[in-house]
């Protein structure tokens, strides 16, 4: 069976672009691939975390993989920090990659672009650290929304540079991003991605939200003045996302929901896709409750871990010994 890796970084709660971009597709790929999915606790506090609410927020994150449909005697669940060989592994892994590459990485770039002070220096490696959660488990896949694969595509480089310089040690891991639902955008400003950090709290969907919440968000989602509903990415961004979001959680093609709504307006489009994401949330919270009810977070992400280890330690062990670190 082909491995897949991934995680997420509950910096908040989890968004509806996580759930299309990532967790929804963990939950169609365990059936046919060996899944080890992390909550990626270490990536959170490469920026300041108030303690309680972080701690909350992990806890929501396991509940919330379950409640999406991962089933822990599929998938090897855990946190990220029950496995310490990440942060091993990270380390070493940042001695083989160079300041240039992450120079080079969007986040950082976009962060030093807006002039931000004081950017830790866990933010700018944390490539690296991610390097490490992949190639600890040598996966064949890694699936992941677009804004991760340029971080995909680094893991490889520096898995190419260990293996030439030693000998082979890790598998070549391949992004795997989904063609529709790979980048869903903010419904205030459709120019930027859907995300957690939202400031104005309008522009994005998180997977919690009050329903009337949610459909709100959606029936103010910013469209143009264009006035016929029609599939086009550069002129109509805003409804193109709405369909995107739409035809992600319908299964229905993107195509066939523009054409049902090509001679009506905005408005009853926006209502056929508030319907679909509602009737996704209301059964996602509804499973949540259960499982935050059922007390058996814990007891999966201890065996998780314990599974995930072995695997983990294993790489570190072969890594060590290449390089030379005992004797
Ligand atoms: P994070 O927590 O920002 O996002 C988790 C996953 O959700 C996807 N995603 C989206 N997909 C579509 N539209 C969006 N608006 C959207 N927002 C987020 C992301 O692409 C990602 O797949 N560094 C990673 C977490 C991580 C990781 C890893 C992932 C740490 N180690 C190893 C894979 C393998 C991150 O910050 O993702």
């Amino acid at each position: 069976m082909k491995r897949m890796v991934s995680g997420i970084k509950p910096t908040g709660s989890l968004t509806l672009g996580n759930y299309i971009g990532a967790l929804r597709n963990f939950v169609r790929y365990q059936d046919d691939y060996e899944m080890i999915v992390f909550i990626a606790n270490l990536h959170c506090i490469t920026e300041y975390q108030d303690p309680a609410q972080l701690s909350k927020n992990l806890k929501d994150a396991v509940a919330l993989y379950i409640a999406c449909g991962l089933d822990p005697k599929k998938s090897t669940i855990f946190l990220q920090t029950d496995v310490p060989a990440h942060a091993t592994l990270g380390y070493i892994l940042s001695c083989y990659t160079y300041m240039g590459e992450l120079n080079r990485m969007t986040q950082f770039k976009d962060r030093m672009a807006k002039n931000e002070g004081n950017i830790s220096a866990g933010m700018y490696t944390y490539p690296c650290l991610m390097a490490a959660d992949i190639l600890l488990y040598n996966p064949d896949y890694v699936p992941v929304g677009d804004d991760q694969k340029q971080h995909v595509e680094l893991t490889r480089d520096i898995a190419a540079r260990f293996n030439n310089k030693y000998t082979e040690t890790f598998k070549m891991p391949e992004p795997l991003v989904q063609k529709v639902g790979a980048r869903i955008m903010s419904l205030s400003d459709p120019s930027k991605k859907m995300s957690k950090s939202d400031e104005t709290n309008k522009g994005c969907i998180y997977l919690l939200d009050d329903l009337k919440a949610a459909r709100k968000k959606i029936m103010s989602a910013v469209t143009d003045s264009v006035g016929a509903v029609q599939l086009d990415k550069v002129n109509q961004p805003g409804l193109y996302n709405l369909i995107e979001i739409a035809s992600s959680l319908s299964g229905r093609s993107m195509e066939e929901i523009a054409e049902e709504f090509k001679d009506q307006g905005y408005g009853s489009l926006k209502r056929y896709v508030a319907d679909v994401v509602c009737a996704e949330l209301e059964k996602i919270q509804k499973r949540y409750q259960e499982v935050l009810d059922s007390g058996i977070l814990e007891e999966v992400m201890a065996e998780g871990a314990k599974k995930a280890a072995v695997i983990a330690d294993a790489t570190v062990a072969d890594v060590k010994k290449k390089i030379g670190l005992q004797f």
